[in-house]
């Protein structure tokens, strides 16, 4: 029914036989001699039923579109409420990394400019974090898969706590090293922490190939108190970050803590599994973090 008003009440049509109306039913009165009262009655009614029918044409419009509205209307409170959600979860998040990073410069002052943290680099609370680890373990050898901003906290730490420890820090892309290096020049803790170039090399591993740094690298580590594990790149390969486990298990102290970053992305919680899986002797601890980390100690001293 309402299509069919739709279709066929238009001003056009009703215009049409409203004048076919006056005209017929002025005829009929006249043919008819039914007097003018009569006539102009008949006639009344032909405008009468023609803006009837272009009222309720116009009412279903009306409720149609209202019904439109009230359907976008909807979806926008849904798509602001998000946009809101989501925004109050940036802010709650950018202030916890300017706590973070107030909290580094208050225990390790810097005198030169320092690199970005966040996105490819390691957030402020994992830095955090990380220096805390320094403080309380005060590691002797620190070893880091993937160098950047956290060589350089992690280097002000060891200088800061006076550990006699140092850090070597993995680096598969050489122009990275080179920006790596420069910031430890910078801050003058070149003798607490050393970039090595480890292009790399396809390694078979459990039935799988990857691709880590390179063999000569590393091979010479021993006693390693804390292994960071943020590289290499997750581009690099599907589970990318996993032989640092079945390479480097033997290097690491009996007392190692092992960190490992990125946990929000689906594929390092995969790396987290398999480790899991292939050294029972190792518990994790997870840090609510922003990009969330995992902390593994062994559970039981190493034999
Ligand atoms: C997750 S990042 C390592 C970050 C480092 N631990 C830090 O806190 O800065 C892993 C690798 O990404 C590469 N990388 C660093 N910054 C990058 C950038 N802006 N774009 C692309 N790759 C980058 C480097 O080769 C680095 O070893």
């Amino acid at each position: 029914m309402r299509r069919l008003i739709r279709q066929f009440v238009r001003i056009e049509t009703v215009a049409v036989l409203v004048t076919a109306w006056l005209g017929g039913a002025l005829g009929l009165g006249l043919a008819t001699g039914a007097g003018a009262v009569a006539t102009v009655t008949l006639m009344a009614l032909g405008p009468l039923l023609g803006g009837l029918l272009l009222l309720i044409r116009h009412s279903l419009e009306l409720a149609s579109r209202i019904g439109n509205l009230a359907g976008e209307s909807v979806r926008t409170l849904g798509t602001v409420r998000r946009v809101g959600a989501d925004t109050e979860k940036q802010i709650k998040q950018t202030f916890r990394q300017l706590e973070a990073l107030q909290n580094l410069s208050a225990m390790l002052p810097a005198s030169g400019v320092l690199p970005a943290t966040r996105g490819w680099a390691a957030s402020p609370d994992l830095l955090v974090a990380l220096v805390d680890l320094v403080d309380t373990e005060r590691p002797s050898l620190v070893v880091e898969c993937g160098s950047g901003a956290s060589t350089l906290w992690l280097a002000l730490a060891m200088r800061r706590f006076e550990t006699g420890g140092r850090v070597i820090a993995l680096e598969h892309d050489p122009f990275f090293g080179g920006k790596t290096r420069d910031f430890l020049a910078r801050h003058d803790v070149r003798d607490l922490a050393e970039v090595r170039d480890a292009p790399l090399e396809s390694f078979s591993l459990g039935g799988g190939t990857y691709s880590w740094y390179a063999r000569r690298a590393w091979e010479d580590l021993t006693g390693i108190d804390l292994l960071f594990v943020d590289g290499p790149p997750t581009t690099t390969g599907d589970q990318a970050r996993y032989p640092a486990m079945p390479l480097l298990s033997g290097s690491l102290s009996p007392v190692a803590t092992v960190v490992l970053d990125d946990l929000v992305v689906p594929d390092m919680q995969k790396v987290l599994r398999l480790w899991l899986d292939a050294y029972p002797d190792f518990g994790a601890e997870m840090l609510p973090l922003e990009k969330q980390a995992a902390v593994l100690r062994r559970s039981w001293p190493a034999g």
